[in-house]
């Protein structure tokens, strides 16, 4: 798609939650250079103004920052409302991933994990897709990974989670084409992020990509289909877990790379 039907389609701005580092700041990237506006929410206000900062220099976009927390969402909706801007585009970037045994992880980490990955995700594009449904265009891409494919220890919670964002934006892709919104679920293998790279226990991944590289191949794809996930390794990976194996050889296969996770 070229920049000026993106801008069309998608613009005149973007709202990136979770956007000032990691995959986020990638397709925060993306999208500035396809002639975007941004609005990036994150809770680090330093890294999110230099994030904000740089994009404006390098893409001469507008880029408005606001310090938010993704699980607390009455908040969010607050400050969303009041900048008063039109966002043609959601990418719901932000996680939780509470790591570690079951039997370890406390009420308030799964609580939050819900509501950072499930409740916010889930109000953000009820809230931002009624206008675009009046406007009859618009994009919503949530971010979901291949450990939502199947259950996998050790990060049950958040696999569960991604699970979620896969369904729903399935769910949405269907009902919302009809009315011009297309909808996209990223189910991406492993990201080289400064997130990723923090898990203790994390194995190199066959397939680990730059996030530029998921950033870029998920845009390209929105308009394109229910689902995209890239990589030729992480496509070839999915597929045979959700076709091929049984659903406890899938479960099996993932737990030799995330039951060491802590
Ligand atoms: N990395 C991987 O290997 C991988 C694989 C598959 C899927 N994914 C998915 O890709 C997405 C991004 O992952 P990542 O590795 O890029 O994460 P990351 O490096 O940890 O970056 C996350 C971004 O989200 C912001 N953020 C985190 N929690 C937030 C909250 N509660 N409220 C607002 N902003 C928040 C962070 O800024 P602040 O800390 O300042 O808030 C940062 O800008 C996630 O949805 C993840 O599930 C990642």
């Amino acid at each position: 798609m070229r920049a000026t039907q993106f801008t069309d389609s998608y613009g005149p701005y973007a709202l990136v939650a979770g956007g000032s580092d990691g995959l986020g700041a990638a397709f925060a990237g993306a999208i500035a250079r396809r002639g975007v506006n941004l609005v990036l929410l994150a809770r680090q206000e330093d890294r999110l103004k230099a994030t904000a900062a740089r994009l404006k220099e390098t893409h001469g976009v507008d880029v408005v920052a606001v310090a938010a927390d993704m699980a607390d969402y009455e908040s969010v909706k607050h400050l969303v409302g009041e900048l008063d801007l039109p966002i043609g585009l959601l990418v719901y970037d932000a996680a939780y991933a509470p790591i570690g045994r079951f039997e370890d992880v406390t009420e308030d980490q799964l609580a939050r994990a819900a509501a950072v990955n499930v409740q916010a995700p889930l109000l953000l594009a009820k809230l931002l897709s009624t206008p675009m449904i009046e406007r009859g265009s618009g994009g919503i891409v949530l971010m979901s990974s291949l450990a939502g494919s199947q259950g996998s220890p050790n990060i049950a919670a958040y696999a569960a989670t991604k699970a979620f964002n896969t369904i729903l934006a399935e769910g949405l892709w269907s009902e919302l084409k009809p009315r011009g919104v297309d909808v996209l679920a990223c189910t991406a293998g492993a990201i080289l992020t400064p997130g990723y790279q923090q898990v203790e226990g994390a194995k190199p991944a066959p397939g680990t990509m730059k996030a530029a590289d998921v950033a870029e191949q998920t845009l390209n794809a929105l308009g394109k289909g229910p689902i995209v996930i890239p990589g030729a390794v992480n496509k070839i990976g999915r597929f045979v877990l959700t076709r091929l194996l049984s659903r406890r050889a899938a479960i099996a296969i993932m737990s030799k790379n995330t039951g060491g996770l802590s």
